[in-house]
């Protein structure tokens, strides 16, 4: 039967992801990564965990197992105020609601906001998940400029007086795949020319509690409330295999994002939002988040040190205060994903930059380089070997 004579227009544009098909080489056997995106094992707290499972039995029994509200398990929206309020966003448990994972938050804005050839403006790069989530929705996308700070406000201005844009997505804090972050000064800016143009802003947040120095900057929603929906995911502070994200949007999106997650699951499951309802009550965030960052920092530490010893003239990287990820350059005219296979013949794998543009032909020359997986001799090891297969290269 000729099963792709069955797709829908949209499904088309799901195309197989050219990166996930380069990375099916990161799986073969003794490859050291610096490719992935995911939090470290030794992270989750599975003794807490342990003892949130009785307590979730003890305290919500046969609740915890039934059908729930779309919106999202009360005790998790309620606790979750308290989690935002530390962030500045003042917002009540009715106007918090949950979603499996802010991947699908992602896809949901998607499916209620945009119409085919609708215009979104991402940064370049950008969370090349939010991309394939968009994707299906069949966008055109408006480009960012960036620099060490992540977008430059005149771009942003320029772009919403040239095109009409849908929305805009950005990842202001410890950004996927850069590590940049927006200081406090431009996100002002930001703030005010999306309230100037009426524009609405997608603002993804789930590395601001990777902190390992310096200051938390507030959100872009604490300075542009109504403009801004945030998502955000305690997949990075709790596990990311229970799929709880979150997110405060303006009331009438949603009220759309709800209808469009009845059609999908439901709801996201009630057990899991017990756990992490009791996670986030019970203090276990406050006492295990400081571990989760003693795991973290060191090993960034060891990529900095690694990189300043290793790598070629000519090479600069962002130098993140948090997060997962290193962003590396080279001179113009290097092309990483040949050294990507170069270096996988060395068993050593991390992810050309290229695939975080919309655009074809952009960023060739750089790399992103994530720390959370390897332990610090691996991680020694592994830009050792990256700098030796670049230097031969160049
Ligand atoms: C920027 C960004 N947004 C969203 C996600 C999805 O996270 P989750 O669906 O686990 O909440 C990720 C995951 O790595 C990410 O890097």
């Amino acid at each position: 039967m000729d099963f792709k004579s069955l797709l829908a227009q949209r499904t088309r544009k799901m195309e197989a992801s050219a990166i996930r098909e380069i990375l099916k080489a990161v799986s073969r056997p003794g490859m050291l990564s610096l490719a992935g995106g995911i939090p470290a094992p030794e992270s989750f707290p599975l003794e807490i965990i342990k003892e949130l499972t009785s307590r979730v039995i003890e305290k919500y029994s046969s609740s915890a197992f039934q059908y729930d509200l779309s919106e999202g398990f009360s005790p998790l929206r309620e606790a979750l105020t308290g989690y935002l309020r530390k962030k500045g966003i003042r917002a009540s448990g009715d106007e918090i609601f949950i979603a499996s994972g802010s991947q699908g938050v992602l896809d949901a804005l998607g499916k209620i906001l945009v119409s085919r050839g609708d215009s979104i403006a991402v940064e370049a790069p950008t969370y090349l998940g939010a991309i394939q989530a968009f994707n299906s929705y069949e966008p055109v996308y408006a480009r960012l400029d960036t620099d060490d700070d992540g977008i430059i406000p005149e771009s942003l201005e320029r772009v919403l007086e040239s095109d009409r844009i849908k929305f805009i997505y950005l990842v202001p804090t410890f950004q996927n795949p850069t590590g940049r972050t927006i200081p406090l000064a431009r996100r002002e800016r930001i703030a005010g020319i999306i309230q100037k143009h009426n524009a609405l802003l997608i603002e993804d947040d789930p590395y601001s509690a990777l902190r390992y120095r310096g200051e938390d900057i507030p959100p872009i929603k604490v300075l542009a409330p109504e403009n801004v929906v945030y998502v955000s995911t305690l997949s990075k502070v709790f596990a990311p295999g229970l799929r709880v994200g979150f997110f405060v949007a303006p009331q009438l999106i949603r009220e759309w994002l709800v209808l469009a997650k009845q059609g999908v699951d439901l709801h996201t499951s009630t057990f899991n939002q017990a756990l992490a309802a009791e996670y986030l009550l019970g203090g276990y965030l406050e006492e295990h988040l400081p571990k989760i960052i003693d795991i973290y920092r060191p090993k960034q530490e060891a990529m900095f040190h690694a990189l300043e010893k290793y790598f070629p003239e000519g090479f600069k990287w962002s130098t993140p205060d948090g997060g997962m990820f290193i962003w590396a350059e080279g001179p113009a005219g290097i092309d990483m994903e040949g050294i990507y296979w170069r270096s996988i013949e060395r068993k050593v794998a991390f992810v050309p930059g290229k695939f975080f543009f919309t655009r074809k032909g952009e960023g060739i020359e750089t790399m992103r380089l994530n720390y959370t997986m390897a332990d610090e001799e691996g991680i020694d090891r592994a830009v050792r070997t990256l700098s030796e297969v670049i230097k031969r290269e160049l």
